[in-house]
């Protein structure tokens, strides 16, 4: 997609909607001084971004799409980030960083590509004992996630569900407003109405049962070995 129509369709400005949400789970942690935060799947850097203000840390976001890392690499400079944030290239199946490197490990919207128990599995290793990790995840089986939580070494600290229609009032709506006022402009550009007309499909499948699209927080502290023995 072209930068130009990147930038005119604003996500971004629709994503920051639920920053209100990244800021409630981050503070359902404890104060950590200068934590080292991995952000998994950051796209173009929205909570990225968002947890650089709410902390003093250094931050590391990784995702596969370069173009959206660029984007997030060009607010990095815009808001003076560059001494404690990166954004790598890197796909969550490749992560070599040493174990136990990370305080903090932030995932929204992205643990589904690997899955929720192995990506609970999987990431533990890279968090520091009594690290913590936060997950922002569709709703759909909650009940059992929930339950699975212990079994992968971690102790759920908190949970909250986003309102039943968020997504659609603060994300899908206003994007819709958007690529309609769009579709007008380039009426003539048969690549952008392409674009546009992806967009519109998953906005339909939204609109049809908006209730379908709940999201859900869980914040995970992850046990040492000892206590992890008495959870399971
Ligand atoms: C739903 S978006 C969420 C983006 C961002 N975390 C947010 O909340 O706005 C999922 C992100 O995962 C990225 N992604 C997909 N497959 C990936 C992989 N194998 N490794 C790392 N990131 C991946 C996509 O490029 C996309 O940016």
């Amino acid at each position: 997609m072209s930068k130009d129509l990147l930038f005119e369709i604003e996500q971004d400005h629709f994503r920051e909607n639920f920053n209100k949400y990244t800021r409630k789970a981050f503070q359902l942690l404890p104060e950590l001084e200068k934590p080292r935060i991995l952000d998994i799947g950051c796209g173009s850097g929205v909570a990225t971004i968002e947890l650089a203000k709410l902390s003093n840390g250094e931050i590391i976001g990784i995702d596969i799409d370069q173009s959206l890392l660029d984007k997030l690499n060009r607010k990095i400079e815009e808001k003076g980030f560059s001494n404690r944030m990166k954004a790598l290239k890197c796909s969550l199946f490749e992560m070599d960083f040493p174990d136990e490197s990370f305080d903090i490990i932030w995932s929204e919207g992205s643990i589904f590509i690997i899955g929720f128990e192995t990506g609970l599995k999987e990431w533990n290793r890279l968090l520091k004992t009594n690290g913590f990790l936060v997950v922002h995840d569709e709703v759909k089986n909650k009940s059992n996630k929930l339950k699975k939580i212990p079994s992968y070494g971690y102790k759920l600290i908190n949970y909250f569900l986003l309102p039943e229609d968020a997504w659609w009032i603060e994300y899908y709506n206003p994007l819709e407003i958007r690529i309609k006022e769009l579709r007008i402009k380039y009426d003539n550009d048969s690549e952008a109405l392409k674009i546009f007309k992806k967009y519109q499909n998953e906005i339909d499948m939204v609109k049809k049962n908006p209730k379908d699209y709940g999201s859900i927080f869980y914040i995970m502290q992850k046990l040492i070995p000892s206590e992890r023995k008495l959870e399971l």
